[in-house]
């Protein structure tokens, strides 16, 4: 090797042994740090480590969303004024109060689907189980309230499941999930309608919610219960379903503020498909 080699290599030993011990110094450091968290806060496993039972540190504090979308009409004036959006259901239309804010807030749906039974269920512990003639009433009202919207919108009367089976999976670019609110009826109504929507449309429902945290006068009406009058889940319902569907499936949800209903927030949830 050259003389001027020899001393080039040498001149640059220092600094990169210097940067080496350095490098293994932090990694120490953090492994040191991080086991001495582990061993103040329980178990090293993510789950261990950020426990949720009693006494947690983390507990406590608002639980609200923050205020980014305050409100679902919020969401749909974001989302409409982004991308354009044609062809969209609403799964619980009721008196069509949410379906005249879409056909109004995004002009460029054309085709809007809402799905309804308006007629009273035997296991359906919610506000919106009236009797029959009310139904009727209230079915009347939608159409009417829907009547300005000229021929963008069609009604079926008929249950979530078996409706989407009309439905040709890919479809919609919009979905919008607001009839039952238990567990397992969200899951359905998620299994029937999230094929529906085309790649890259949007997913979303009313309620961000569990049954364990509804409130105000809401608190008289049980979404635990599943249409064949089991259990749907004890504590789980709207957010649970909703949330897990996501983590399963790899995909963001966002939630808005919330709607307030006596002071308690009944946020909307929505996810790209
Ligand atoms: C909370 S209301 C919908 C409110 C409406 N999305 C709005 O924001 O203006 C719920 C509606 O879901 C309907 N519903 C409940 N279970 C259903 C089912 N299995 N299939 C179809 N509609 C259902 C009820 O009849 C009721 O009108």
């Amino acid at each position: 090797m050259r003389l001027s080699t020899k001393l080039s290599f040498r001149a640059l030993l220092l600094p990169v042994l210097l940067v080496g011990v350095v490098v293994i110094a932090m990694g120490a450091v953090v492994l040191l740090s991080a086991s001495s968290f582990a061993r103040t806060h329980g178990e090293s496993s993510a789950a261990g480590r950020i426990r949720l039972g009693g006494g947690d540190q983390f507990r406590g504090g608002s639980r609200l969303p923050l205020p980014v979308l305050r409100t679902r009409e919020d969401m749909l004036t974001a989302i409409c004024a982004r991308e354009p959006l044609r062809s969209a259901a609403e799964i619980g239309v009721q008196r069509a109060f949410f379906a005249s804010e879409l056909l109004t807030r995004c002009p460029g749906i054309t085709s809007y689907l809402g799905v309804d039974l308006w007629a009273t269920q035997a296991s359906y512990d919610d506000g919106a189980n009236v009797d029959n003639s009310t139904q009727s009433r209230i079915y009347d009202e939608a159409r009417e309230r829907l009547k300005p919207f000229s021929n963008r919108w069609r009604l079926l009367r008929q249950d979530s499941v078996s409706a989407a089976a009309q439905v040709p999976d890919g479809s919609l670019d919009f979905v919008y999930l607001d009839a039952r609110h238990d567990y397992r009826s969200v899951q359905d109504d998620i299994i029937a309608w999230a094929p529906k929507v085309r790649t890259g449309g949007v997913l979303a429902g009313h309620d961000y919610v569990d049954a364990s945290e509804i409130g105000g006068s809401w608190t008289q009406y049980n979404w635990t219960q599943y249409k064949d009058g089991s259990i749907s889940h004890p504590t789980k319902a709207v957010r649970s379903a909703v949330s897990e569907f996501a983590d399963l499936t790899g995909r963001q949800h966002l939630v808005t503020y919330g709607d307030l209903w006596e002071n308690l927030p009944y946020p909307s949830w929505f996810m790209r498909m």
